[in-house]
């Protein structure tokens, strides 16, 4: 099927590794622009430059930490006017804390809080001026499934998933009558760096498809692995793309079935 992304321009935040290098990598191969940011524009350069993508696709990078507004708005003008304009926007840069209640500080909280709702706030605000000129804006924020099924090692990432999970929902009836959608990618356990740092910190003898597998029977996971970036990313183009059209406020799990909510 045709997902119609051909010649669309999209702005992925963290597009330097896991999901969202994943993400630009299926967009570009669908024929779509991709706006790529990270705060080192080195790797991403390096990770985007290997990329196989199809004739007309474009790509744009820039160093920009979304945490800070100027640089954000200064992303987001660059990529519009050298792309003539953006269609979607995939809220992706970010990392989880591992740590109980007990042992997280309140800078800790703070700096949580902080990553998860202005990461998208601010690239949201730059972008919507630009995504009301398109005919088939779609914003996709990726969170996790610890936004509605908090795991106690992950007590801040999981509150703070939680409020980015509401404020997707507030965004979405906002910019529903300017023809903008918003939906969410809520995600299991994906192997990418963040799995891959811990794997090397915890010293395991074990090989990383050893120590991952008892990492998903540890938690549950009925389908027995960890997921991958390449599966996050069909969820992501599947709500990016115009066929789907008639869903915004929605959220999707991809987490090989950890979730125990119905
Ligand atoms: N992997 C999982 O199991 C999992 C589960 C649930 C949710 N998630 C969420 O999914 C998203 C992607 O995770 P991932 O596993 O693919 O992580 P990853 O491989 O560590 O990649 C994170 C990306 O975000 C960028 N980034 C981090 N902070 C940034 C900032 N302040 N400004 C701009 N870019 C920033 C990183 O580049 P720089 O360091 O150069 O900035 C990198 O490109 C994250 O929001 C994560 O919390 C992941």
């Amino acid at each position: 099927m045709d997902l119609g992304l051909s010649g669309r321009s999209v702005l992925v935040t963290g597009a330097s590794s896991g999901v969202g290098l994943a993400t630009a990598a299926a967009l570009l191969a669908e024929g779509a622009n991709v706006a790529a940011c990270a705060r080192d524009k080195a790797r991403l350069d390096v990770a985007l430059a290997e990329l196989p993508r199809a004739e007309k696709a474009r790509v744009v990078t820039a160093a920009c930490d979304v945490l800070d507004a100027e640089s954000v708005d200064q992303f987001v003008a660059d990529a519009a006017a050298e792309l003539g304009g953006i269609d979607g926007v995939v809220n992706n840069a970010g990392r989880s804390l591992l740590a109980r209640l007990a042992e997280t500080t309140d800078e800790q909280w703070r700096a949580e809080l902080e990553l998860k709702i202005f990461s998208v706030l601010h690239v949201v605000r730059a972008a919507v001026p630009r995504l009301r000129r398109s005919p088939a804006a779609s914003v996709v924020n990726v969170n996790a499934i610890l936004a509605r099924q908090p795991e106690p090692k992950l007590a801040a990432t999981s509150a703070a998933r939680a409020a980015l999970l509401n404020l997707s929902t507030t965004l979405a009836s906002e910019l529903a009558p300017e023809g903008i959608r918003v939906n969410s990618v809520c995600l299991g356990l994906i192997d990418t760096g963040q799995w891959r740092r811990r794997y090397e910190t915890s010293g395991s003898p074990l090989r990383f498809e050893e120590w991952s597998a008892e990492l998903a029977a540890d938690r549950g996971i009925p389908l027995g692995r960890l997921g991958t970036a390449d599966e996050v990313a069909y969820a992501v183009l599947s709500l990016l793309s115009p066929r789907a059209s008639y869903i915004t406020g929605s959220s999707l799990d991809v987490g090989g079935g950890v979730a125990r909510y119905v």
